[in-house]
């Protein structure tokens, strides 16, 4: 009796306390085991329902033990006390399929997000409340974001999804980030920490708190490290385990902007010396990056696409060999969680940023050898033996003895994506489109809006961010003598829209948009106004709202003025101000208030003479879908910008009129040094975004699909066209024994496009022979084992190939092959 009372007691506290911070503060113990964990960002809204079990599938292939995601108020909330949790919003069943997988959750409510997310995560209602300040001790805030955490909290309670309730989720989030912005915010933003923590503690989740960035984070609040690196970082509290809630696996892009890399060999350095210096749980922000759709994307700016470099690309693809070489990495530490989490750790420096680490239990001993030179690469003498460590690499061997792993080298295939048209349409190039004008009488020509005042307000204020489009519309008079009249006259705005069209008596007077993360500019452009009445109409347009910084609320968007008329006569200049004008506002355009983009829409399309580069166009077409599963994208290539929709679902904005600048690629980037934005950039000159992904589940498989797109700027949509992306070829280069695995997933190998073994040189698709080669034809060795296969194993070895003289330096293989 009393021995079957101690199993249900046992029972029971080690499902209360499934995860717990090990005494000492060395790891996360979870149902009584100290764990290494390994964990990626993925989140929900940035992909489709359809799309989780796969992509949480292949994290857990990549060797991932958890999911990390933020909770999105805004788009949970987007009305006061009108929640939405429907398709890409249903969190719980994103939290079930990650339990269903058998990892574990991190769930960041925060509810502040950041992320690139139109206002941080943060609806505009919120903004609009009187007396509202966000992030600090303002009651009406701290209501609201008590109440919406608490909400999220009895949900997933409800559903039992806490690690304390037997559920997936290991660790919440409250706030993020603050400890970066925390500064202006004074003495209040001290008190408002310490708000967040027991408010946190109140709700009684069962699972420990992390703070991200909050090196005052108050206790039991477990403070944790974001950034590119972290293995120094060092938690307030002597007993939180060292954690890094988000190791950026490349980067985020901006309209303008181009493609962001962060290499593989980098991202792997900054792992592994996580590990060496103590670290226990590593996030990878993202590990799927996915799609900003309909108006999700942050900014100002902030493009659909948010790839990131990531493990897993946009669409799901493995991006390698980054998954392939972190997976392999985790493998190897995974097998070290003993050690790691127990061992004592003793560190030899070498000098000149070597060094090695060991950590030794009774059992056995694991060791990393750690190179931070940027330049040299090093040879460390150990318990007899020599061990060359790259520059810029980090050696871990599981027994302190043999090598299983350096971050440099790569024995994981890289694959190049390639995108193929689409084979279920007979000529693909010729859609035939049909379309309407957007209709602007109301404005352009009478000013007439929805209300009005004697003021220029922020946009946010009027539209509650319903629709990046507002109008402000005023008239101005002239009598048939006023001095004014015809003397060199023009409109000046000072604005803040992040896009604005300036329209004068039904005309269009120009366009201008923000450039260069300048978002105050002035637009003016001369213009005759005539005797009588005038109408000034400007289309103000956000691209996404900012999402980053100390009061980032308040950041102006729209036309805030002042507004002026000028008339120059010779020398001297007379101004109008504007500003307290009567001013008429409309948010929101027409044909987005009649659903054109419905495809059951009755609207009436016209087929005759179908315009180009004509601003304020709708545009619409049927296709059929892509045959097989390959991702499906649309290349917009030739459109201006505006919002695309497949099928009534809205797949972003496109912008690829918005070319990047020219200069700051990088076609030989060297991982080698710190890793910033700004290193290994591509796409330079080119459209920033050019393809949008349309997800397979949004087309009908059988029968017509609808696209139609809102053009705001003028564009020619006859080169649109669908196409599915897939791997195109894949390449290897690695040392003699190793094992490399070439795979075209799930697609047969087609062709061995070059090999070599000796000293080859180049990169996957211009790889070169070298001064010394292998006589045994390499091609045809590889044409046996791998053509015809899906994947095909390659042992590397002078064995197989032969053995040429090389002078003493070590072989490789290079191979590319054509899927
Ligand atoms: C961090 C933030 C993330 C994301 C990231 C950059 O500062 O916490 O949400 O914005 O930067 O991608």
């Amino acid at each position: 009796m009393v021995s079957l009372r101690f199993l249900l007691c046992f029972l029971f506290v080690s499902n209360v306390y499934a995860t717990i911070v090990s005494h000492d503060g060395r790891a996360i113990t979870i149902d009584g085991h100290r764990r290494v964990l390994l964990s990626g960002s993925i989140h929900y809204p940035r992909s489709t329902p359809e799309m989780w079990p796969d992509l949480i599938k292949k994290s857990k292939e990549g060797g991932l033990d958890a999911i990390e995601t933020y909770v999105f108020w805004n788009a949970h909330e987007p009305t006061r006390r009108q929640y939405d949790f429907s398709g890409k919003l249903d969190l719980i069943r994103f939290l079930k399929t990650i339990q269903d997988e058998g990892l574990y959750g991190v769930l960041r409510i925060g509810p502040y997000a950041c992320a690139e997310w139109n206002y941080g995560g943060f609806p505009v209602w919120l903004h609009n409340m009187p007396g509202m300040v966000f992030r600090t001790t303002n009651k009406a805030f701290m209501d609201e974001m008590q109440n919406f955490t608490t909400m999220i909290v009895d949900m997933v309670k409800k559903e039992n999804l806490f690690a304390s309730q037997g559920g997936p989720i290991i660790l919440a989030q409250i706030e993020n980030e603050y400890g970066n912005v925390m500064g202006p915010y004074g003495e209040s933003g001290k008190a408002y920490i310490k708000w967040c923590a027991n408010m946190a503690q109140s709700l009684d989740v069962g699972v420990p708190w992390i703070m991200c960035q909050q090196n005052d984070a108050p206790q039991p609040m477990l403070n944790t490290c974001n950034g590119f690196y972290c293995d120094n970082f060092v938690p307030n509290n002597p007993n939180t385990p060292k954690m890094w809630t988000e190791n950026w696996t490349g980067w985020f892009k901006q309209w303008g902007g181009k493609n962001p890399h962060r290499t593989t060999e980098d991202v792997a350095f900054s792992v592994a010396r996580f590990f060496q210096r103590g670290g226990t749980f590593n996030n990878y922000y993202m590990y799927h990056g996915g799609t900003n759709f309909d108006r999700t994307a942050g900014g100002p700016y902030i493009t659909t696409s948010y790839d990131y470099d990531a493990p897993l690309d946009e669409y799901g693809n493995l991006n390698q060999p980054k998954y392939g070489h972190l997976k392999q990495l985790h493998d190897v530490l995974h097998s070290m969680e003993r050690t790691l989490t127990y061992g004592n750790i003793s560190t030899i420096d070498f000098g000149n940023s070597a060094s090695a680490t060991i950590y030794k239990t009774e059992e056995g001993s694991s060791c990393f050898f750690g190179n931070g030179n940027e330049k040299s690469d090093a040879t460390i003498s150990f318990q007899g033996e020599s061990y060359v460590v790259p520059a810029w690499s980090v050696t871990i061997l599981p027994d302190c003895k043999n090598e299983a792993y350096n971050t440099a080298k790569i024995t994981t295939q890289t694959s190049m994506m390639v995108k193929k048209p689409n084979e279920a349409e007979d000529t693909p190039s010729t859609l035939k489109w049909s379309w309407r004008p957007e209709n602007m009488d109301n404005f352009l020509l009478k000013g007439k809006g929805e209300s009005t005042q004697t003021q220029l307000f922020d946009q946010k204020v009027v539209t509650n961010d319903q629709s990046d489009y507002l109008w402000y519309m005023t008239t101005v008079k002239f009598k048939k003598r006023d001095p004014f009249l015809g003397k060199n006259m023009s409109l000046r705005v000072n604005s803040t829209a992040h896009v604005l069209h300036a329209f004068v008596n039904g005309k269009h007077i120009g366009s201008q948009h923000a450039e260069n993360d300048k978002f105050n500019y002035v637009f003016e452009k001369d213009v005759k106004f005539k005797s009588g009445r005038n109408v000034i109409a400007l289309l103000s347009i956000t691209v996404g709202l900012a999402n980053y910084g100390a009061f980032f609320e308040s950041k102006p968007a729209g036309i805030t003025g002042p507004i002026f008329i000028t008339g120059r006569n010779g020398d001297e200049t007379i101004v109008k101000d504007l500003s307290a004008h009567k001013w008429s506002y409309k948010t929101g355009l027409i044909g987005f208030e009649s659903q054109l983009f419905r495809t059951e829409s009755m609207s009436k399309w016209s087929v005759e003479s179908v315009p180009f580069n004509r601003t304020m166009t709708w545009y619409k077409t049927t296709f059929k879908s892509p045959l097989g599963n390959d991702p499906v994208v649309v290349d917009l290539m030739g459109l201006g910008k505006g919002t695309a929709w497949v099928n009534g679902n809205n797949i972003g904005r496109y912008w690829p009129a918005f070319i990047s600048s020219e200069n700051g690629c990088d076609a030989n980037c060297n991982y080698r040094g710190a890793y910033h934005a700004e290193k290994c950039l591509t796409n330079c000159g080119e459209p920033t975004q050019r393809w949008y992904h349309v997800p397979r589940s949004f087309l009908n498989a059988e029968g017509d699909n609808t696209l139609v797109l809102f053009e705001e700027m003028g564009g020619n949509p006859s080169l649109v066209s669908f196409q599915t992306t897939r791997v195109g070829s894949v390449c290897a280069n690695v040392y003699e024994k190793n094992i490399i695995e070439l795979s075209c997933d799930r697609k047969p190998i087609s062709a061995i496009k070059f090999a070599s073994f000796g000293n080859p040189y180049g990169n996957c698709g211009s790889f070169v022979k070298g001064t010394c080669e292998s006589s045994n034809n390499t091609v045809d060795i590889l044409t046996q084992e791998c053509v015809g296969k899906e994947k095909c194993s390659i042992d590397v070895s002078s064995e197989k190939f032969g053995a040429p003289d090389c002078s003493g330096a070590a072989r490789r293989l290079a191979v590319e092959a054509i899927c």
